[in-house]
């Protein structure tokens, strides 16, 4: 890759910064289903993982890699802190890959340098040119981040890139690491990169930024306006603390403005070529998934992918929009894949016409998993007569959703009312292969039968959040429940849909249940294994 590229280069990091949001938790299957995904919608690097910190990382990385990773695929990365033992495992888990880069990183403010590393200015020089000389003997495509760039000293950050450069780097990020700074600093930082490293057209500047004041999105454009190539973001803006810049945000503020961007990458104003190789059509559905997959739901007013984003509520906006949609529309909603809800199946609708419009909505199921979600089909079509495409889309995704199957909901019953005590009873198949049953009374229905399954499974827990969205309109819609809940200092996600949001709310819960169970069990596996190692 060249750094004259006259594009932006995507660089997806919802499964490594992502992930890291509290709650977002995935498996290794769920990250395999959204980074194939993510190879539909065209980004050109997939940041898999961070591949030293968990045995679960480091095989969803392995795993990514094989399956995802092909010649004609996206970029398979691993991050790595800057130390052997880390990039090993980067190096490692990327091998599968046709084309794998390790991605390294190495504080250079002062302040992590004095209160986190306690390291000299010299150190860390020293250190950021042998680490990457060292990933540079696993493989040519290296990417450096000398992280809280934007509250590091210029001077010393320009030093730091030359080495890295000299040394192998191909990628160099430009992290605001606490989402600190503001468009024009950002750009400016970007514009004094490429005046002062010397060695800096051996490298593609890449951009990295967190929202913390809302800004990720408006810096990385500047950034592009002086000179960065790559832009690392991810899908609905997940990631730590306030999240990453939006991968959807970024890529139509490029599409839509692209005669405005045009002239800064070399480009006659008026080219209609566009300035990434994401296909827009496969945003909406990405966006849905991870939502889907991580129990991070999208609020109603986010740009791009938010359920209000191409709604006309005030009278004066609906006449114009009837008139003449460009009053007050900038973009066109199909642009992003976001077709009409079409009535499209019923419950005397085959096995043939289930997957044939799963197939043009994108879905690939494999044999097994069109079974399961075509018996879901049918209960749903014989409670709901027409069955929509964002029905269809809840029924699949409540089936690729991979939450280990620990505990198994088998009956739920609840008795309340304006005269009765909310009361539960619910039956789970536990880990061990046992029916058990109990029950509960709780402040409503939803309370008691939280009560009655944790009497059941007996993992401590604080639900923290509990969410009812409808799918469709009407009376019959399935109801779409997602929940968070803490166990010591981590937070879990759950997510069910049902026409029945009893029975919805009872399952996400055992969702969320089975990934905090599940986490444990690995935790204990892992601590025996270290045991057994020492
Ligand atoms: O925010 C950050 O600085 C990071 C680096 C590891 C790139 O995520
Ligand atoms: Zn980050």
């Amino acid at each position: 890759m060249s750094n004259n590229t006259d594009r932006i280069i995507i660089f997806d990091t919802t499964l490594r910064d992502g992930e890291q949001s509290p709650g977002a938790t995935l498996n290794i299957e769920e990250k395999l289903t959204i980074a194939k995904q993510l190879a539909r919608l065209g980004v050109d690097v997939i940041e898999a993982g961070f591949a030293f910190a968990s045995p679960g990382d480091f095989g969803a990385i392995c795993k990514i890699a094989e399956i995802v990773g092909t010649e004609n695929g996206p970029i398979i990365c691993s991050l790595a802190r800057a130390r052997h033992d880390d990039i090993k495992a980067a190096a490692k888990a990327i091998a599968p890959a046709a084309k794998g880069r390790i991605h390294t990183f190495l504080a250079t403010s002062d302040i992590h340098l004095e209160y986190k590393l306690k390291k000299t200015r010299s150190e860390v020089l020293a250190i950021a040119e042998e680490m990457v000389a060292y990933a540079k003997t696993f493989t040519n495509d290296i990417e450096f981040s000398p992280e809280d760039a934007g509250r590091s000293d210029p001077e010393f950050l320009y030093e730091v890139l030359e080495k890295v450069i000299a040394a192998g780097a191909t990628t160099v990020n430009i992290p605001d690491t606490v989402g600190y700074t503001t468009p024009s600093e950002f750009g400016g930082l970007i514009k004094g990169i490429k005046e002062n490293v010397p060695n800096i057209n051996k490298a593609i500047i890449s951009v990295h930024g967190h929202d913390d004041l809302g800004l990720a999105v408006a810096n990385f454009l500047e950034a592009a306006k002086n000179g960065a190539r790559q832009m690392e973001c991810t899908i609905n803006g997940i990631g730590e603390r306030a999240g990453n810049a939006a991968l959807e945000e970024l890529v139509m503020a490029l599409h839509v403005r692209r005669q405005y961007f045009n002239p800064f990458f070399g480009r006659p104003v008026d080219s209609e070529a566009p300035l990434t190789n994401i296909d827009t059509h496969q945003i909406y559905k990405t966006s849905r998934l991870v939502s889907n997959l991580t129990g991070m739901l999208v609020q109603p007013n986010k740009a791009i992918v938010g359920a209000n984003a191409f709604a006309h509520e005030s009278g004066i906006h609906q006449d114009g929009v009837l008139k003449n949609k460009l009053t007050y529309e900038i973009m066109d909603a199909q642009l992003i894949g976001l077709t009409e809800n079409q009535i499209v199946l019923g419950k005397h609708s085959g096995r043939n016409a289930f997957r044939s419009r799963l197939k043009e909505l994108g879905y690939e199921l494999s044999d097994t998993e069109l079974n399961k979600a075509f018996v879901r089909f049918k209960e749903v079509a014989d409670k709901k007569k027409e069955i929509s495409d964002w029905d269809l889309e809840a029924i699949v995704n409540d089936e690729i959703q991979q939450a280990p199957d620990l505990f198994r909901l088998e009956l739920v019953q609840v008795s309340c009312g304006d005269r009765s005590r909310p009361t539960a009873t619910v039956t789970l198949r536990t880990p061990a292969g046992e029916e058990l049953t109990d029950a509960a009374i709780g402040t409503g229905p939803v309370d008691a039968i939280y009560k009655a399954i944790n009497r059941v499974t007996n993992v401590p827990n604080q639900l923290i959040e509990y969410s009812v969205q409808s799918v469709t309109a009407g009376i019959d819609a399935i109801g779409e429940v997602t929940i968070r809940l803490r166990h010591e200092d981590r937070v879990f996600s759950g997510r069910a849909a049902n026409t029945d949001i009893i029975v919805a709310s009872a399952q996400a819960y055992v969702n969320a249940l089975n990934r905090l169970y599940g986490a444990m069990q690995g935790e204990r596996q892992h601590a025996q294994m270290v045991g057994t190692r020492e």
